[in-house]
């Protein structure tokens, strides 16, 4: 009997939908229109458009309207080519802009006040819980850069205050973003604040100390740099909560919450499916130890594998880890059982968008067994029957992982299982044993929408190989002369 075990035809090309990009076009219309409105109320309002002649006003704004588009063209070619995972969802996009945008406008303004108590830092401090580094950084750069041109039409010491806007920012930007780890405690996160703005205030010494005609405003910019560096620090505390809401973006805050046993679902799951929950965190102790190893979020791995099998919940005992005797499917036929099985993935998924669980956590439900055979049921159904048997109709339905935690999360879940079944787990069994999982995977092209490489795939795998003696330690069997000796010990 031939049986295919070709890749199956579901694989889907894994690149954001061509409607994200004109979306994203919209957002940076919309920021493009708020920016420059506030630019022109400011040029004709604060600064003095009576003073300049229509002409020069109109010259000024034609300036700025195309060096505000220019900067966020090249912005919006940073995210579309360099970053356009961030366009399958585009909240997180919509939430850079959004803090982009309120920064900016929220500058034009403070300038008139005292160019030097510009938020220099701010569009950094915030936009770190949400994206990478880079994108903190290069949000912050383009937001002082964008700030300090509406600074042209101001009179005094034009240059000393567009440039020390740009370094300062470029400074206190590296500073936060690049100066601290980037799981923070919440204490950690207020030192980072604080560092980040005492840099600009130090900045402005050394600018003292460069263009020394500037010394007659001293005490009146140092008060105003040192209110905007404190504005700036509790801004930033207040704000990043309300973004997070407000976008339903994942912090390593959040994520700690959603891992939380008393979060609805998990403790649904500790009540409802504790051999499913036990499952569950094994994962996720395999999966933090795999990103940790590859550079990618550990607490963005424990959360995934937290919610990656909630969908059992619909189903619990008909899940083996579920089981204390009785097995349901023994009375049911193997289709039926692999359609029971197949659905957790899909249950998991609405599961957690109902609970309103972050959707990339959500989709990890959905990708984590991606197009792979239920091979029991695919062999029982092979047992019952001497007509072929479509391997095809035993398979997941989901997508196959698109993120490199969606792939660890693939890896450690078999991984638990068959290490667990093991008699006498050894590094070198274990390994041999990933290796041909890993290998299998590749070969049904589990990660061909996956951005994963094979050094990183080697990386999870030794950084299986090594935790898996702590986490999976046998207990001394005590006999009763032993329990009665280690009772007096
Ligand atoms: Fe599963
Ligand atoms: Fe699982």
């Amino acid at each position: 009997m031939e049986v295919s075990t070709d890749k199956p035809n579901k694989i889907k090309i894994n690149r954001p939908p061509k409607s994200a990009y004109f979306l994203l076009v919209g957002i940076f219309a919309i920021s493009y229109a708020v920016i420059y409105i506030a630019i022109i109320l400011r040029v004709h309002f604060l600064s003095g458009g009576s003073e300049n002649t229509a002409m020069s006003e109109t010259a000024a704004n034609l300036i700025f309207a195309f060096a505000l588009l220019m900067l966020l063209v090249a912005l919006y070619l940073y995210i579309a080519f360099s970053r356009n995972e961030l366009l399958f969802t585009l909240k997180v996009p919509a939430a850079l802009m959004t803090v982009f945008t309120i920064v900016i406008t929220a500058n034009i303004f403070v300038a008139y006040l005292n160019p030097y108590a510009m938020l220099v830092s701010l569009t950094a401090l915030l936009l770190l819980p949400y994206t990478k580094r880079r994108d903190a950084f290069a949000f912050n750069v383009f937001a002082c850069l964008i700030s300090s041109f509406t600074l042209i039409d101001n009179k005094t010491n034009m240059f000393a205050v567009v440039s020390f806007t740009i370094i300062s920012g470029a400074l206190s930007g590296a500073i936060s973003v690049y100066a601290f780890p980037s799981s923070l405690t919440r204490m950690m996160s207020v030192l980072r604040a604080f560092v980040t703005v005492v840099s600009a205030v130090a900045m402005y010494a050394v600018f003292l100390s460069v263009y020394s005609f500037d010394v007659r405003p001293l005490q009146e910019n140092f008060l105003y740099i040192g209110v905007s560096a404190a504005a700036q620090m509790l801004l930033a505390i207040f704000i990043e909560p309300i973004i997070e809401s407000a976008f339903n973006i994942t912090t390593d805050f959040k994520l700690v919450e959603l891992t939380n046993h008393k979060a609805p679902l998990i403790h649904r799951l500790i009540v409802e499916a504790p051999g499913t929950f036990n499952h569950s965190l094994a994962v996720a102790n395999f999966a933090e130890i795999c990103a940790s190893a590859i550079g990618e979020n550990p607490f963005f791995a424990r959360a995934c594998a937290y919610y990656h099998d909630v969908g059992k919940l619909n189903n619990a005992m008909y899940f083996t880890e579920n089981q204390a005797g009785y097995n349901p499917h023994d009375e049911l036929l193997p289709e039926v059982s692999a359609e029971i099985i197949r659905q957790h993935t899909e249950d998991g998924y609405a599961l957690c968008m109902e609970n309103r669980i972050p959707e990339e956590i959500a989709r990890v439900a959905i990708e984590h067994h991606g197009t792979l055979p239920i091979t029991y049921f695919y062999n029982k159904a092979k047992s019952l029957t001497d007509s072929e048997v479509d391997m095809n109709e035993y398979r997941y339905h989901g997508d196959t992982p698109r993120g490199k935690i969606a792939a660890i999360i693939m890896i450690c879940d078999s991984a638990e299982a068959a290490i667990r079944a093991m008699d006498n787990p050894d590094g070198e069994r274990v390994d041999k044993l990933l290796k041909n999982m890993i290998d299998e995977r590749l070969r049904l092209g589990q990660f061909d929408n996956c951005a994963i490489t094979v050094q990183e795939l080697n990386a999870v795998r030794a950084a299986i190989v090594g935790a898996y003696g702590g986490l999976f330690h046998k207990r001394i069997k005590y006999d009763n002369a032993a329990r009665k000796d280690s009772a007096h010990v």
